[in-house]
């Protein structure tokens, strides 16, 4: 079986996933055109050349412009529906998937809007795909504090259905602490804490998170590295890091895959995961991830089967769920 059957047939779960961040330019043209939204693009060709990104922050001004076009419920159960059908043909059996609402309300679409079609789209992906799915809601971290905790009152009636909160977009000058009141209230009401840290931000922001958030799971984590005390108490608490390759070298976090720190993480000792982040702007989904990182770094079959063991281990899965997708890891490594 060749290295990439391989990868094909391991069951993986996706644990870093932005589901504005999986609009492909042909979806988004057609959306723009059924919503009657101008883009500045004239072509797919033309909009796909403009992903050629120096930081995050240059990303995310091409994100935000591209999820203008999503207004209607329909459109967001159609964005929803299109990933998990692509995930679904990559083995992932399980996706705990981000959205921003803030990215949404901001432009004067309803909050029930965005989350009935997104949540419409897992539930028919469940029983049509059998995808099993968790949802997170990003707080968007160059706003206000007093923002996020809007966003959390407006999430509440929706809460048996979003399984934690989450902290994104742009990392640097906007540290954990900022939010460290809406994640307490986030807490309390029951939501599981993660948080983007470490991305661009230094290893401070992730003791931060871990500090003043109280996160469960760290999105990204990649610069926790520059302090070996903070990585062997993550290491030793086994707090998971959800790791997206495609995003980190398409975002210059790293400057070449042969650079990236996975197996220095590995090990560390650390419980990492493979992720695809933004699979429409990065140039892949989940198995395009572990292909990337597997030919760079050399990664070998049984690596390879660690870490999708990891995304179930680190996944909110109930203990059952994730022993039997476990069981399936171990069959498809049997062959
Ligand atoms: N980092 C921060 N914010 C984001 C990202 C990311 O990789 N993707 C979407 N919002
Ligand atoms: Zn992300």
């Amino acid at each position: 079986m060749s290295m990439h059957d391989f990868i094909q047939a391991l069951p993986k779960a996706e644990l870093h996933l932005h589901i504005e961040g999986t609009l492909e330019p042909e979806l988004m043209f057609a959306l723009a055109q059924r919503n009657g939204v101008e883009l500045p693009y004239h072509s797919v060709e033309a909009l796909r050349a403009a992903y050629d990104f120096g930081n995050l922050q240059d990303f995310l001004d091409l994100y935000y412009q591209g999820m203008s076009v999503l207004q209607t419920e329909q459109d967001y159960y159609d964005l929803t529906m299109a990933y998990l059908q692509k995930s679904r043909a990559q083995n992932v059996l399980h996706t705990e998937i981000f959205f921003d609402p803030q990215g949404h309300t901001e432009r004067g679409i309803e909050f029930s809007t965005v989350f009935n079609g997104i949540h419409q789209a897992l539930k028919d992906g469940r029983h049509e795909l059998g995808i099993s799915s968790r949802l997170i809601m990003c707080f968007l971290r160059h706003l206000e504090e007093s923002d996020a905790m809007a966003t959390l009152q407006q999430a509440m009636p929706y809460k048996e259905h979003i399984i934690g909160v989450g902290l994104d977009s742009s990392e640097l000058g906007h540290p954990p602490a900022k939010f460290k009141n809406v994640y307490a209230l986030a807490r309390e009401a029951g939501f599981l804490p993660v948080a983007h840290a470490g991305e661009e931000g230094p290893a401070e922001y992730v003791a931060s998170a871990l500090d003043d958030l109280q996160i469960v799971r760290i999105d990204h984590g990649n610069r926790c590295l520059d302090d070996p005390a903070l990585v062997k108490r993550i290491a030793s608490e086994q707090i998971p890091l959800t790791v997206c390759p495609l995003s980190n070298l398409k975002l210059c976090v790293v400057t070449d895959m042969r650079q990236h720190p996975l197996r220095q993480m590995l090990n560390s000792g650390l419980l990492v995961t493979l992720n695809s982040d933004d699979p429409a702007y990065f140039g892949g989904y989940v198995n395009e991830n572990y292909i990337a990182v597997q030919q760079a770094l050399n990664l070998s079959r049984t690596e390879l089967a660690d870490l999708a063991r990891n995304s179930f281990t680190a996944s909110f899965l109930s203990r059952e769920d994730r022993r039997e997708m476990l069981a399936k890891i171990d069959q498809a490594v049997a062959g």
